[in-house]
């Protein structure tokens, strides 16, 4: 046994979990049970990972489902030709458009907030991202995004369905692949479907090992 580390205890459940639940099964899974995926469950997957939150509501997040056995097969080669892609019913490439986000902030000020809070939202960006370079905000952007993607995996597994994030793969080929603009980061691809192997139970740190209590 490795000091500081913990094993989960095993459960194979298959129907909808709290969140508790899909923490504690969640566990990456690469094979999975060869069956298209249910449109609305692919849906609600998408839907629960948008009600993730972003700083000033920013929801830089921006999802690319790809369920085509033609682009799954160039997406699979862009990710070095890991097999679970194209074992996948559905991969969901997770990314942050931050130039798309400040092109539209109107649309996410809350309405409750009225005309005040949308010329509050407009200054606050303009201010905080104006004088930065496109990179830079782009890093911003991917910590938002990047929320998203561990909700979704959480979603995902929530109605029953198992992933592995994935950040093997050429961005560069990617982007081309899908003709998504230069400037989009990658949170990561995330291939979706219901488990055909057991996966590996957690090896974790223990909570005293990575926590400092004041
Ligand atoms: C950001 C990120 C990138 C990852 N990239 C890959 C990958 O490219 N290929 C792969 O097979 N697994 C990948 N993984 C899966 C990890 O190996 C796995 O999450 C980790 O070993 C813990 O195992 P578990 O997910 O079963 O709990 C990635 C995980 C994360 C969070």
């Amino acid at each position: 046994m490795v000091t500081g580390m913990t094993t989960a205890t095993e459960v194979h459940p298959t129907a909808a979990h709290t969140v508790a639940e899909a923490i504690q099964t969640r566990r990456s899974i690469r094979k999975f049970v060869q069956e298209p995926m249910n449109q609305d469950d692919l849906h609600e997957i998408l839907r629960l990972a948008s009600l993730a939150p972003s700083a000033w509501n920013a929801q830089t997040w921006r999802f690319a489902v790809v369920q085509s056995q033609d682009v799954k097969a160039k997406l699979q080669e862009a990710a070095y030709g890991q097999a679970q892609i194209g074992n996948a019913p559905a991969v969901i490439v997770v990314y942050s458009d931050m130039e798309d986000t400040l092109n539209t902030v109107d649309e996410i000020a809350h309405p409750g907030m009225g005309e005040q809070g949308l010329e509050y939202i407009r200054n606050t960006f303009n201010n905080v991202f104006g004088g930065q370079d496109v990179a830079q905000r782009g890093q911003w952007g991917l910590s938002q995004a990047n929320i998203a993607f561990g909700f979704l995996m959480l979603a995902a597994r929530s109605l029953g369905y198992d992933t592995v994030p994935m950040l093997g793969f050429n961005p560069q080929a990617v982007r081309d692949l899908l003709g998504l603009p230069e400037h989009v980061q990658f949170a990561g691809l995330l291939p979706v479907g219901k488990r055909a192997e057991d996966g590996f139970p957690h090896h974790r740190h223990s909570v005293e090992r990575i926590t400092k209590f004041y």
